[in-house]
């Protein structure tokens, strides 16, 4: 069985992806790292905790040794927008907490997974169906910490056979936890507006298209990636993954089907909308297909139809 540490638990990814290496591997073999509040119902309840600042080395170390972790998911970082704002913490989190990670895997041969992004595509990448290996020059501090986290993840993975995978993560729709500040959590805030009933303003322009997907995918993405055997791995880190494209109008127009007196307004938000303008329209995984079985299951109708129903039950 295996023991896992999950470091940045309680994001929006981490607070999902708890709940689920918890329910396969078993609720003791999965130590959730913590560093900022808000934390989930029941969080210190539900299993073993510990307190981790990424940025400082001893506390991963202590914990992998106290617990005999095998596996990390470092999911630790300061999403596009808001590292914009503050590029120095972007950095320090998403690279020097990535390179305390790698440190403390190598040393304790621990497999280690840590989420790039389409955020690290910027605007002279091929738009569509951009390609597993290409022209990789983002224009934010958040798509350089996820370039260089990609090719240092490789280097400790050639020179000192440390595990690391990890995949290109689209903008992620959830209902648990709310995005921690990047730029595709437009696609989530919406949904809350809709099914309370108010206006959504809009900050990216119509016609803005991303790759995004549904966080039970990219659980399955993160989970059976880190399970995959390792011989059919041609690529490490790391793998474009997609479910689906939309722009504002498209999804405005699919959630208006049980909503239909719902109303959009745009108000642009210039650096998210300068920032957006930088990404991929719609990532080509045909490698993450071919080398660990990567399949998404939700597109934009039946993602839409869960994110209603879950949302009904949680806030009406
Ligand atoms: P989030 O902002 O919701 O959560 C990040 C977590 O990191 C939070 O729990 C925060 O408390 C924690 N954290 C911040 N500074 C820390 C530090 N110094 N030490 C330890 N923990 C710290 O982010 P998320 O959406 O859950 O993203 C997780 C990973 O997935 C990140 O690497 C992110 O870049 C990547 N990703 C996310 C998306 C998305 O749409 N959510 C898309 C692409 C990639
Ligand atoms: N959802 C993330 C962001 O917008 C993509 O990496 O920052």
């Amino acid at each position: 069985m295996k023991k896992i540490l999950v470091i940045g638990s309680t994001g929006q990814i981490g607070t999902e992806l708890s709940m689920r290496l918890r329910s396969i591997y078993g609720e003791n073999n999965v130590v959730c790292g913590y560093y900022a509040p808000p934390y989930p119902e029941g969080f210190f309840e539900a299993g073993p905790t510990a307190y981790i600042d990424a940025q400082q080395i001893n506390p991963i170390a202590d914990t992998v040794r106290k617990y005999n972790i095998d596996t990390i998911y470092n999911l630790a970082a300061i999403l596009s927008a808001t590292a914009e704002k503050n590029p120095k913490l972007g950095w320090e989190v998403g690279v020097g907490g990535l390179m305390n990670c790698l440190d403390v895997a190598r040393e304790y041969k621990c497999g280690l997974f840590t989420p790039s992004s389409i955020g690290a595509f910027g605007p002279d990448t091929p738009k569509d169906h951009t390609p597993q290996d290409t022209i990789q020059r983002p224009n934010t501090i958040y798509g350089i910490t996820k370039v260089l986290g990609e090719l240092v993840s490789d280097y400790y993975f050639k020179h000192w056979q440390v595990d690391t995978r990890s995949v290109r993560y689209p903008g992620l729709i959830s209902n648990v936890a709310l995005p921690g500040g990047g730029t595709t959590d437009y696609a989530v805030e919406i949904f809350y507006k809709a099914v309370k009933g108010e206006v959504f303003e809009c900050p990216i322009q119509a016609g803005t298209f991303m790759d995004m997907m549904y966080m039970p995918d990219a659980l399955d993405a993160a989970i059976n990636l880190m399970e995959a055997n390792p011989a059919r791995l041609v690529h490490r880190n790391a793998f474009n993954i997609t479910a689906m494209s939309f722009d504002p109008e498209m999804l405005y127009n699919e959630i208006k089907k049980y909503y239909p007196d719902f109303q959009m307004v745009y108000n642009i938000h210039p650096l998210k909308q300068h920032i957006a303008d930088s990404w991929p329209n719609h990532l080509d995984d045909t490698c993450a297909r071919e080398e660990w079985d990567w399949q998404s299951h939700y597109n934009l109708e039946s993602m839409t139809k869960d994110m209603i129903d879950k949302l009904k039950r949680k806030l009406l």
